[in-house]
C-alpha cells in the first residue's frame, strides 16, 4: 500500500460521522431522510459526508422514482475490504454504533408500518387495486416453478389469499401469511367462500416468517418485496424455511418509474434491478438461480415489467 493511499483512506475515516453512515449503508439501503432520522443530522452534513464516500468510491447511489437511495460498496481491488474490517471489529464495542444500530432497526420497522397500516387501511378493497398486480399469464408461469402438488407451500404476502387459494387448488398445502390483521381477515372471508378449509393462515413479518426452519418444501412471494423494508432479508428468510431442495420464487416487478404506486398502492420500492435479485437469490445460499421478464401488458394502463426469481436450496 502506498503513502498517498494509506493518508486518502486515514483521511476518509477520520470523521466519525463517515465512519456512522458506512456502518450503517452496509447494513442497508438507505435514503438521505432516513440516515438523517438515524444519525439525528441536518439534510446538508449528511449529503455532505454521502459525497465524500461516493467520490472515494465506497459508497454508490441507486435511484427509486423521485428517492435516492445509498449502499456501501467498497472497491473490489485495493486495501478498503481489509481496512473496513478492521474498522468494523473495533465498532463491535462502540456505544454510539449500538445506538446508530437499534435506531436503523426502528427506521427500518417503520418501513414495514408505513405498509402495515397501508393494508390495514384497505382490507378487503385489495381486490379491485390489485389488478395492476395480476397476470394471468405471470401468475401460471411463477405457479409452474413451485413444487409438485402434495407438497407444502408458503405463501408470503398472501393479501386476500387469491394465491393461495389457487396453489391449494392444484393440491399443495398451503401456509398464508401476511403480517396485517385487516389482509388476513380478508383473506379469511376469502376461504370460507371458496369452501377452502385447508389453507392455514399465520400472521407474521416477512423479515421473522412465522414457520420453522426447513418447515416448507416451497416459499412464495407475489408483488410482496416492494413493499418490505428489506427485501434481501426476506429472500434470505424464504430460503431459511424451505426444505433442502426446496424452491423459492419471487415475482415482482423491475425497475420502473411509477411514482403515482407510491401514493395510491404504498410501494416502497419502485420495482427491482434484476442484478441485486440475483444477489439476494446468491447471498441466501440459494442454486439454480433463474429470472425471467416479462412486459408489463395491460390494455388500459402503461404497466411496469415483472419478473419471476427463482433458486433452489441445495440438498
Ligand atoms: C401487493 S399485496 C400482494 C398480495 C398477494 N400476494 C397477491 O398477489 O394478491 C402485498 C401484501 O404483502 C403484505 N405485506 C407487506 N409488507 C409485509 C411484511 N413486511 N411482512 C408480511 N407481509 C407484508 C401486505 O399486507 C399485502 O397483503
Amino acid at each position: 500500500m502506498s503513502a498517498d493511499e494509506l493518508q486518502r483512506i486515514f483521511k476518509t475515516l477520520s470523521d466519525p460521522t463517515r465512519v456512522r453512515l458506512l456502518s450503517l449503508l452496509e447494513r442497508e439501503e438507505l435514503a438521505v431522510q432516513e440516515l438523517m432520522e438515524v444519525l439525528g443530522m441536518a439534510q446538508s452534513r449528511v449529503s455532505r459526508h454521502l459525497a465524500i464516500l461516493r467520490d472515494a468510491g465506497l459508497v454508490r447511489d441507486r435511484r427509486d422514482g423521485t428517492y435516492v437511495f445509498y449502499h456501501l460498496e467498497l472497491p473490489e481491488v485495493g486495501p478498503w475490504r481489509e481496512v473496513w474490517q478492521l474498522v468494523r471489529r473495533g465498532l463491535s464495542k462502540d456505544t454510539t454504533a449500538d445506538r446508530d444500530s437499534a435506531a436503523l432497526s426502528r427506521a427500518l420497522e417503520a418501513r414495514a408500518d408505513r405498509a402495515r397500516s397501508f393494508f390495514d387501511a384497505v382490507g378487503p378493497e385489495w381486490d379491485a387495486l390489485r389488478k395492476v398486480f395480476d397476470d394471468d399469464a405471470l401468475r401460471a408461469h411463477a405457479l409452474a416453478r413451485l413444487v409438485p402438488s402434495g407438497l407444502r407451500v408458503a405463501d408470503i404476502g398472501t393479501g386476500t389469499g387469491i394465491l393461495a387459494i389457487e396453489l391449494s387448488r392444484l393440491g399443495l398445502e398451503v401456509i398464508a401469511i401476511d403480517h396485517s390483521a385487516r389482509m388476513l381477515e380478508a383473506a379469511r372471508t376469502k376461504l370460507a367462500e371458496a369452501g377452502d378449509e385447508r389453507i392455514e393462515l399465520r400472521q407474521g413479518e416477512a423479515s421473522a416468517l412465522p414457520l420453522g426452519d426447513a418447515e416448507v418444501d416451497a416459499a412464495f412471494a407475489h408483488m410482496v418485496l416492494h413493499y418490505l423494508p428489506s427485501p434481501g432479508e426476506a429472500v434470505a428468510e424464504m430460503a431459511r424455511v424451505v426444505k433442502p431442495g426446496g424452491s423459492v420464487v419471487v415475482v415482482d416487478f423491475v425497475t420502473h418509474e411509477h411514482e403515482w404506486m407510491r401514493q395510491e398502492l404504498g410501494v416502497h420500492w419502485l420495482g427491482f434491478e434484476t442484478r441485486d435479485v440475483q444477489r439476494w437469490f446468491n447471498d441466501a445460499k440459494l442454486a439454480e438461480f433463474r429470472l425471467a421478464t416479462q412486459a408489463g401488458l395491460s390494455a388500459d394502463r402503461d404497466l411496469p415489467s415483472t419478473f419471476i426469481a427463482s433458486g433452489t436450496l441445495p440438498r
